[in-house]
């Protein structure tokens, strides 16, 4: 056989070689995370119940699959997608001129594009549980972050602790402790509810550039990446 079509028969066979790439956690969260991420975006406002939970849900997830890139396999580790930004925007440049290397895992700025996603869902977590912490005195960082936390830094009076409720903690003392609410308390929830809302838009941005490249690099290397994200599976070559 000459050589090249040696290699060509080499080729078909690498090209018809499917190797499993997403393990089913990676898999099952990202679409979670997809329909959890469009819930939350959608239902602020008169939804909050189930705008908070959607929240927590991310949350939930960032924190497991951060946990993931430290002792899951091969392709889900951190270790395999941390090439840096220099070699991800050169990436960028060949994959816009179609003539950019292929890789079975994540590619340099798919890698740059996860390592972003999760910090800024991360933010938008943080900065949302508390906003609620701060507005609604509920959730998980109400104890430091709440009404109840913040009497208990200014007095000691008996039934204003820590947990305390929001009604009792005014009765008796309503101009004071509107005072309080204008000068610290809402000032502040309306400082963290605009950086809740930029995080909250800045992650969409990120997801608006994670689908257009996942659409550019699926064009470019002939193959289906939102459906290897769905079975797992991509093509060794
Ligand atoms: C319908 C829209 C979406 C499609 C088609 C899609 C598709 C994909 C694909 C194909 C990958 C693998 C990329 C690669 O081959 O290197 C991926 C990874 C990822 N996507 Fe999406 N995505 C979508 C929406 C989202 C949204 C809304 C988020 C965040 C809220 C998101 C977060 C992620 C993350 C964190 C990864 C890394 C997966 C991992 O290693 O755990 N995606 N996505
Ligand atoms: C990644 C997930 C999240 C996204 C995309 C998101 C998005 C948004 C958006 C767009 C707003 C409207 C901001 C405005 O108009 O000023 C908002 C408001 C709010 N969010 Fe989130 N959020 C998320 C997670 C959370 C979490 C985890 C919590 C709390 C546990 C939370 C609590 C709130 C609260 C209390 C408001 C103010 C609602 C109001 O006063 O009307 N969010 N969020």
């Amino acid at each position: 056989m000459p050589p090249d079509t040696e290699k060509s028969a080499d080729y078909q066979r690498a090209g018809s070689v499917q190797i499993l790439v997403w393990d089913l956690l990676v898999r099952t969260g990202h679409w979670l995370l997809v329909l959890f991420f469009f819930v939350a975006y959608f239902t602020e406002g008169d939804f909050l119940t189930i705008h908070n939970w959607a929240g927590y849900g991310i949350g939930v997830y960032v924190v497991i699959r951060i946990i993931w890139g430290f002792v899951g396999p091969k392709h889900a580790r951190f270790a395999d997608f941390a090439y840096g930004p220099a070699k991800a925007a050169r990436y960028v440049k060949e994959l816009i001129l179609f003539g950019v290397k292929r890789y079975v895992g994540h590619s340099p700025a798919g890698g740059l594009m996860i390592f972003s996603l999760l910090i800024s869902l991360t933010a938008t977590t943080v900065t949302g549980a508390a906003l609620l912490a701060l507005e609604k005195n509920a959730g998980p960082l109400a104890p430091w972050l709440g009404g109840g936390a913040a009497l208990a830094l200014e007095e000691t009076v008996p039934g204003r602790g820590l947990f305390a409720a929001p009604d009792r903690v005014s009765e008796g003392d309503d101009e004071r402790d509107e005072d309080r609410d204008e000068n610290n308390g809402e000032g502040k929830a309306e400082a963290l509810e605009e950086i809740h809302e930029f995080f909250s838009n800045f992650t969409l941005l990120l997801i608006i550039m994670h689908i257009a490249g996942v659409v550019l690099a699926s064009v470019v290397h002939e193959e289906n990446l939102a459906r290897a994200m769905i079975t797992g599976r991509k093509r060794l070559e």
